[in-house]
């Protein structure tokens, strides 16, 4: 098939997000920018736009990022100049620091110090200002409550004071990946306050359109905002390096802040203003078999066009389980209304949605989910806080909505927030846990499958097995240990079976699989556009916490259909994302990978981006499944959760995905819960997943994960609990067509049995069977066209060289051209991992002046930079060293400037270390 990539069409819709997803917190008359508007801009952020945060989620390689001033004046907007220069010249004299290494870079920047009189000189020539606050995120550290991470630093806040001090107008932007504190910020009594998040590459143009009022902001906060992280009910336990108890249960977000400390709330959850208004009235509701579906009208009161976002509260009867006050069932969002406009919008709620988990047994209906008996309301508004009660019923007897068995739930005692009556209103009071009962070893033996017969080869291929000539068993029962021992493992980083510089190859991983017609699949990270180490360029899409501010669900298909056609552009069958756990608390490292505090917006906007991609026969991978909401000592800390609260927070969102979604590549944890690594977690990842929720698809761990037996110590390559588990792929081998002695062994004392691995086989198999990899090995491949590209152009064909380092490698550079703004890529199939001293050789005719920076990215990171003045021709060597811990290891030398006259690269082995201890030296066992 053909197909057509418009990328004019993707900017657009890209764009469309951007605006619709940003969320104005307040509006003293200081927007829309009208046309007689000049305009000021501070921060030094002005010229370095986070596009996305850091780490595997933000390292997509783009050409131009549109920055906010640059989407401004795109979009007309007086600008003031002078300042605009004065910001450009301290950037260059102090340049943005990139960090080095794995998460290295820094969560802020330091800020340009600010004269009065340059404010002042800045006042009398624009009547408004802008003030842009920034902060990046990543993996493996959480924010801190510290100046330069959740806090302002001394300079941010001196530069809001003294822009307050003489500018009528101040205009706030937070061009941040999730929530910062406001409290510096709103007592300089900002005139406009705005969560632009962080917008991907095109994120300027679609803030210039909400500023300028080409569009009006129609975007809700998919978190609650507190006066404080102490707020947090979570906050007692989060960052705990071994041990993250999860004492406030359900009451996650608004569901605590509405039921218990409404006065801790500076804005609700699902608030954002507009440019008009709007009036929001319930019309009528009908209840049929398993659904409430409500009909509201929408009215556009005000002056400006504009969008509203229609959202459903239930409020479930507290019976004997304790509920939360408030629980989203529904939303939608409207059209544009232009002024006078009504539209009557239709939403479903399902009785599953407001429906409560008994993991204790209270209600006489233990392990159910019921609705118990009495009054459900319904309030229907544009926020958490403001709707009235809008529709009501009652039922008279507990409801048995679906029954489920006893999993995943904790084996130690604690204790959790239950809301309990007192004199007539609900108050918080503390219960025990109730524990698991579950003989695990029982339950997995009980459902052993029974195994194939094995055949050999009987020249069957999996083509055939698509065209229906054979079934799927006789294509398993050809494979032998050795075949399911290599098909279990992906490989990666940067395996040459696959798209050069992507996360890693799974399926056809070894020769005798190949030979079989196995087509090696490929992973990309991920979520917010590709990641692809060499330097290819993507598209940089907007993170996950602006998608679900959103609250449309249809903009996010749309946006990931034209994804999708760029994955099949660069042979890339699971995008890894949507990240969708769940905003526990606002420190977080990666929230801003995720979507939100709410389950229920979680999912369904996880389940609009998988549409997306599936329309076109890609696929995204819901990660990281489940419970990961913290970063510190991420491999090793224990999440501690009752089986209530998870299923109705923390799983409900990835059960969206599946059951609406139809997810079919799911990424598991590093972590634990209740004291068993998720990797190799049954109750995860076959009972509840695949028995309950009638998932078919494959999983895969997170990047050498670590996996045990319950009780038993946590291991990287550990795969037999995995394989057990049917956790299915180990991401990621560095080779994984060589023997593995433990599954040798786990097969012969009988830990595993083979019809377990075939197991494995049958779900990674049955996904390939439908994906792109596949079309390409029976020659049915779809083809790529993309249009209006122009200088964003970065797909490349040709493909990337390898070579082999073996202790020490010299490669002649003096055919690369240094231009600048361009990459020089190739990877290394390294021997033996370690350090290794790296060095560039090269000679510049430029004046001794010049300067001439090349950064070194290795696997997408940055590890340094070498600049060169003029040489007069003489060869000048820079060397750094280089940590290599993964056998394929992409290589890109970045060309800030021309005039560089390469010569050769340098490889020398200089320690040899094991790759994984070392990498992951720094963490708490
Ligand atoms: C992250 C995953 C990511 C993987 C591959 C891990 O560090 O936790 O989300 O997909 O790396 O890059």
């Amino acid at each position: 098939m053909k197909r057509v990539l418009d990328w004019n069409k993707y900017i657009e819709k890209a764009v469309q997000t951007v605006a619709e997803g940003i969320v104005m917190l307040e509006n003293n008359n200081a927007l829309p920018l009208g046309v007689d508007d000049a305009v000021s801009v501070f921060g030094r952020i002005q010229l370095h736009y986070y596009k996305s945060g850091t780490g595997s989620g933000g390292m997509v390689n783009v050409s131009k990022v549109t920055g906010i001033v640059d989407g401004l004046i795109e979009a007309g907007v007086n600008i003031d100049q002078e300042l605009l220069g004065i910001y450009r010249k301290w950037d260059e004299e102090n340049p943005f620091d990139q960090g080095s290494g794995w998460g290295g870079e820094p969560w802020s920047q330091k800020e340009m110090p600010l004269d009065d009189d340059v404010v002042k000189k800045a006042a009398s020539s624009s009547n408004k200002a802008i003030v842009i606050i920034g902060r990046t995120a990543g993996e493996e550290q959480d924010a801190r409550i510290e100046a330069g991470s959740y806090l302002l630093t001394d300079n941010e806040k001196d530069m809001l004071k003294k822009v307050r001090k003489h500018f009528n107008k101040v205009i706030v932007l937070l061009n941040v990946g999730g929530l910062i504190d406001l409290q510096d910020i709103l007592d300089c009594k900002p005139d406009a306050l705005l969560y632009v998040w962080q917008g991907g590459m095109t994120g300027g143009t679609g803030t210039a359109d909400v500023l300028t009022g080409k569009v009006s902001p129609s975007g809700k906060l998919p978190d609650t905002i507190a006066y404080k992280v102490t707020d947090y009910p979570s906050d007692k336990y989060f960052g705990d390096k071994k041990c993250d108890r999860y004492t406030e249960d359900i009451f996650v977000g608004y569901r605590w802040f509405e039921t218990f400390a409404k006065d801790r709330v500076l804005y609700p959850f699902g608030y954002g203003l507009s440019y008009t208004t709007f009036d929001i009235s319930f019309d009528k509701a009908e209840r049929t078999g398993n659904e409430i579906i409500v009909t509201v009208k929408v009215k556009n009161t005000g002056n400006y066009k504009g969008k509203e976002v229609v959202q459903v509260y239930c409020e479930a009867p507290q019976g004997k389980l304790g509920k939360a006050s408030r629980v989203l069932c529904g939303f939608t969002k409207t059209s544009e209304l232009a002024p006078n406009e009504t539209e009557t919008v239709t939403l479903k709620i399902s009785k599953r949605d407001i429906a409560s988990y008994d993991d204790s047994g209270i209600t006489g209906n233990r392990f159910c989910w019921l609705l118990e008996s009495g009054s459900y309301k319904f309030y229907i508004g544009n926020d958490v806080r403001s709707p009235e009660l809008a529709y009501s019923f009652n039922i008279t007897e507990d409801q048995i909505i679906e029954k489920c068995s006893q999993a995943l739930a904790p084996v130690i005692e604690f204790e959790r927030f239950k809301a309990c009556e007192k004199n007539n209103s609900i108050v918080y009071c503390m219960e025990n846990v109730p524990v698991s009962e579950v003989d695990e070893a029982k339950r997995i033996a009980e459902r052993i499958p029974k195994e194939i017969e094995y055949t050999g080869d009987k020249g069957i291929k999996l083509a055939d097995v698509l065209s229906g000539k054979k079934s799927m068993n006789d294509f398993i029962a050809q494979l032998s240990d050795y075949d399911l021992s290599c098909i279990i493992r992906g490989e990666g980083m940067g395996s040459p079976r696959v798209t050069a510089g992507t996360a890693s190859a799974f399926g056809g991983v070894s020769n005798s699989l190949t030979a079989l017609g196995v087509p090696a699949g490929c992973c990309s990270d991920g979520p917010s556009g590709m990641r692809l180490d060499c330097g290819t360029k993507a598209f940089s899409l907007p993170n996950g916490t602006l998608i679900a501010s959103t609250f449309n669900t249809e903009l996010a298909k749309e946006l990931f259909e034209f994804t999708g056609t760029e994955m099949i552009a660069n042979k890339v069958d699971c995008l890894l994302g949507p990240g969708m756990n769940i905003h526990r608390h606002p420190l977080n490292g990666r929230n801003f990978e995720y979507f939100s505090e709410d389950p229920f917006l979680t999912g369904k906007m996880a389940a609009s981006e998988l549409k997306g991609l599936h329309k076109v026969g890609v696929t995204g991978t819901i990660k990281h499944f489940c419970a990961n909401n913290q970063e510190t000592n991420r491999h090793f800390v224990d999440s501690v959760v009752s089986e209530r609260a998870l299923r109705e927070i923390y799983l409900k969102g990835f059960e969206i995905a599946v059951k609406e979604g139809n997810a079919d590549s799911i990424m598991t944890t590093y972590g634990a819960i209740n004291g068993l690594w998720t990797a190799g977690n049954y109750d995860l990842n076959t009972i509840i997943l695949r028995e309950e929720w009638g998932f078919d698809g494959f999983t895969m761990t997170d990047w050498w994960a670590n996996v045990n037996y319950r009780g038993g110590e946590p291991k990287r390559n550990f795969y037999a609990p995995m394989a057990k588990a049917q956790n299915d792929v180990y991401m990621v081998c560095s080779d994984s067509s060589c023997v593995d002695e433990d599954i040798e062994n786990a097969l012969k004392d009988g830990t595993l049995t083979r019809a377990e691995l075939q197991r494995n086989a049958a779900n990674i198999l049955n996904f390939i069977l439908h994906t792109h990899a596949m079309k390409r090995i029976i020659g049915d491949e779809d083809t790529v066209e993309i249009i209006n590209r122009g200088s964003d152009s970065g797909e490349s064909d040709e493909p990337v060289v390898f070579y082999d380092l073996v202790k020490t490698l010299k490669i002649d550079l003096s055919d690369v051209k240094c231009v600048k703004g361009t990459n020089h890529s190739f990877a290394l199939t390294v021997d033996t991992e370690g350090f290794f001293k790296m060095t560039i050789t090269a000679s510049s005719e430029q004046s001794p002046l010049a300067q001439i920076p090349v950064t070194v990215f290795a696997m997408g990171t940055a590890v340094g930079t070498f600049t060169w003045n003029g040489t007069n021709g003489k060869p000048v060597s820079f060397s750094l060293e280089l940590p290599i811990f993964s056998r394929f290891t992409a290589i890109r030398l970045y060309f800030a400037q021309n005039g560089l006259d390469l010569h050769s690269v340098e490889f020398e082995l200089t320690k040899t270390v094991d790759n994984m201890d070392i990498a992951f030296a720094s963490e708490d066992k």
